[in-house]
């Protein structure tokens, strides 16, 4: 029935394999490889810890490996932190909560886990601080500028709502509380170019020199890049390592003690580990340009649509000569999914402007994979209109688990109460 050509993708899966999951299973479907996030993971190896931002990809799964291998994580929320804590994560620094708020609930979640806190604003420090003597806590700096592969990731600067710029009045905070400060975390965007990485090093020492005042750590943050297109290069985990590991030598002689490096990765791990498989539903032509229809949509994948961001598609051809709609030659299609917006739209710049990608032999009811999709895909996906959450595959050991079940409607529903 299928095209069986041996055919390898960017996560390293055969298209055999593929075959042999979508044979028993709906798409769309997220597919993960474990393997591939374990060795972006030996990758940090230098670092003295390597801590999660599950933000990216959070099922537990994903979770519990990453702690039996030794990783930490970092939650933003409250469900994060139940997440880490399902995953066996446990007190101490295992899970440090980042914020730049804080409400009672989450307070509670904390102060009961002794969950370490890293603040982003004065006010957090305040609040934890009136509830929980001693609590340990890390401050998240904003060095007054950032980066990111996007405006809307750039998480430093006078634009953004992260961090702390006034070092100084939150180190009074610090003292006045009694909160026992851990480390200073520079977080300045994601997937930022590292071109102008010595400039948030420099913005650490400072920072460092600012407060006068003891720790044991310091944290690069996240925002590692990856290669999303073919000329784009994979970053220098070498380089990146030793600019980073003279910074804190530095900072050690300067405190007269061992300080810590952490990092806090998220698309770096598992970003290349994931594929989106989805199913073409239809073609249509209007006037000189051709859609292709697939049976996912920005509620299932919203990077292209929030961010214009570029992900690889190959296609998975059904063999059926009969079917006329087949074509042969390389053509420009614009991809669209279900979802009734004009703006659920695959191939688009961040201006949203329309783009058309370049495919060849397709037609309805082929596969489009979308590639690179392990980070911030299923992790951002909605249930706008009403469509449910979608399956997750991890493929561990030459094994195929289930590691999230498709969300059925009726339980969206659920959570609505017939009052009238
Ligand atoms: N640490 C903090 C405090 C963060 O805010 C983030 C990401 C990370 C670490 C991890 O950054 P990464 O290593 O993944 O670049 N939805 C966007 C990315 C938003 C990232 C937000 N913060 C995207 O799809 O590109």
């Amino acid at each position: 029935m299928y095209n069986k050509k041996k055919f390898k993708i960017t996560m390293k899966i055969k298209k055999k394999k593929i075959l042999k999951i979508i044979k028993k299973n709906k798409t769309p479907i997220w597919i993960y490889n474990w393997n591939i996030i374990k060795n972006k993971i030996k990758l940090l190896k230098n670092f003295d810890t390597v801590r999660y931002a599950q933000k990216a990809l959070s099922n537990i799964n994903i979770l519990i490996l990453m702690k039996k291998i030794g990783l930490k994580i970092d939650a933003v929320s409250i469900g994060e932190i139940k997440r880490g804590l399902l995953s066996k994560f446990k007190k101490n620094d295992e899970i440090i909560f980042t914020s730049d708020v804080i409400d009672k609930k989450t307070i509670k979640i904390i102060i009961k886990n002794k969950i370490t806190i890293n603040a982003g604003s004065t006010n957090m420090l305040k609040k934890i601080g009136k509830k929980s003597i001693n609590h340990k806590i890390w401050i998240r700096i904003n060095p007054g500028f950032g980066n990111g592969h996007n405006k809307k990731t750039n998480t430093g600067g006078k634009n953004s709502k992260h961090g702390i710029w006034n070092i100084k009045k939150a180190i009074k905070n610090i003292k006045k509380y009694k909160l026992n400060l851990q480390g200073l975390h520079i977080h300045i965007g994601s997937g930022a170019d590292y071109n102008h990485l010595k400039k948030v090093c420099i913005a650490m020492i400072k920072n460092i020199i600012k407060i006068n005042i003891t720790i044991k750590s310091i944290s690069t943050g996240g925002g590692l890049p990856i290669p999303y297109k073919k000329y784009e290069k994979k970053i220098n985990i070498n380089k990146y390592f030793n600019i980073w590991n003279n910074t804190r030598n530095y900072i050690s002689s300067y405190l007269g003690k061992k300080i810590k490096l952490e990092i806090e990765p998220g698309r770096f791990l598992v970003a290349e580990s994931g594929i989106l498989i989805t199913k073409i539903n239809t073609i249509k032509k209007i006037n000189n340009k051709k859609f292709i229809l697939i049976n996912a949509g920005f509620n299932d994948f919203i990077r292209p649509c929030m961010y214009g961001s570029y992900h690889k598609i190959s296609i998975i051809n059904k063999k059926n000569k009969k079917n006329k709609k087949y074509i042969k030659k390389k053509k420009k299609f614009i991809i669209g999914g279900p979802i009734c917006e004009s703006g659920d739209i695959f191939t688009q710049n961040k201006n949203g402007n329309i783009k058309t990608r370049k495919l060849k032999k397709i037609k309805i009811g082929d596969y489009l994979i979308f590639h690179n999709t392990g980070a911030y895909g299923s992790s951002m996906s909605s249930n706008y209109n009403t469509r449910p959450l979608i399956k997750e595959i991890l493929l561990k050991n030459k094994k195929i688990y289930i590691i999230r079940k498709k969300q059925k409607i009726k339980d969206i529903l659920k959570l609505e109460k017939k009052i009238f």
